[in-house]
């Protein structure tokens, strides 16, 4: 009787304070090049300093801050000199309901609220970076990206007008309650659809549907709705100069 009784009132007592106790996150820095950080079940903090070797000296380091539900927040800080090329996408993973056809994808909410310190001149990206394939998990046939600021940086295109600017494919296009200019080129291994606020201002608190411009590249572009989303990841391409991304709020996810 006394063992019942105990089992019975311990089950309750435990299952509550799982579900109340947070999950346990890494929140400690990482600065490794292809370092990883779990954040939840649904997200991954990727290091990615893919053009390290490019710098004549700098680092870059990121961490989780908190995972609540869908909703995640982390932060990183670089720096970089040297080289006139993207020396890291730190960013945050999305590893949940990828590969899914375009056809079959109804939605892709998200939020990202967001805020910079730098220091000095930067060159550097935020942006949303996803990646379609002609096969679930195949190799990258179509990047499209989605910025939500351009520090002295500037998209891949393959038109640049007599001032050095790139020229857009489309212009005012009104997507997630934007306006973006849309350009085009390809960066050597594939297709590059890069969406810029056409204010030029940033875009620190966004929210919206990310299918939107699936769809408007499915629609007006030639991007085949056949094509598999294999990658759907954010942060920020740095260049150069110094710098402290900080995500206060983000989520994605795929319907
Ligand atoms: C970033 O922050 C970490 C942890 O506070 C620190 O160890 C590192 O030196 C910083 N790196 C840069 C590039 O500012």
């Amino acid at each position: 009787m006394l063992t019942q009784l105990t089992a019975l009132t311990l089950l309750p007592a435990f299952c509550l304070s799982s579900l109340l106790r947070p999950r346990q996150i890494d929140t400690s820095a990482h600065c490794g090049q292809w370092d990883t950080v779990p954040a939840g079940s649904q997200y991954t903090v990727l290091l990615d300093q893919w053009g390290a070797s490019g710098a004549s000296s700098g680092s870059d380091c990121a961490r989780l801050t908190s995972v609540n539900g869908n909703m995640v927040a982390w932060e990183t800080n670089w720096t970089w000199t040297g080289g006139s090329g993207v020396k890291s996408f730190t960013n945050i993973q999305l590893d949940d309901g990828l590969n899914k056809q375009l056809s079959n994808i109804k939605s892709m909410p998200t939020t990202w609220d967001w805020s910079q310190a730098t220091s000095g001149k930067i060159v550097a990206d935020v942006a949303y970076d996803l990646f379609t394939a002609s096969t679930p998990g195949g190799a990258n046939a179509n990047e499209i990206m989605i910025w939500l600021a351009n520090f002295n940086a500037g998209p891949i295109s393959s038109a640049y007008g007599a001032d050095g600017q790139p020229v857009p494919v489309a212009s005012n296009v009104q997507l997630a309650g934007q306006t973006w200019n849309l350009y085009s080129g390809s960066n050597g291994a594939n297709n590059v659809f890069s969406f810029l606020p056409a204010s030029g201002n940033a875009i620190t608190s966004f929210s919206g549907d990310v299918n939107g411009f699936l769809k408007y590249l499915t629609t007006n572009e030639g991007l085949s709705t056949s094509q598999y989303l294999v990658t759907a990841q954010a942060g920020t391409e740095a260049t150069s100069g110094t710098a402290t991304l900080t995500t206060s709020k983000y989520s994605l996810s795929i319907n």
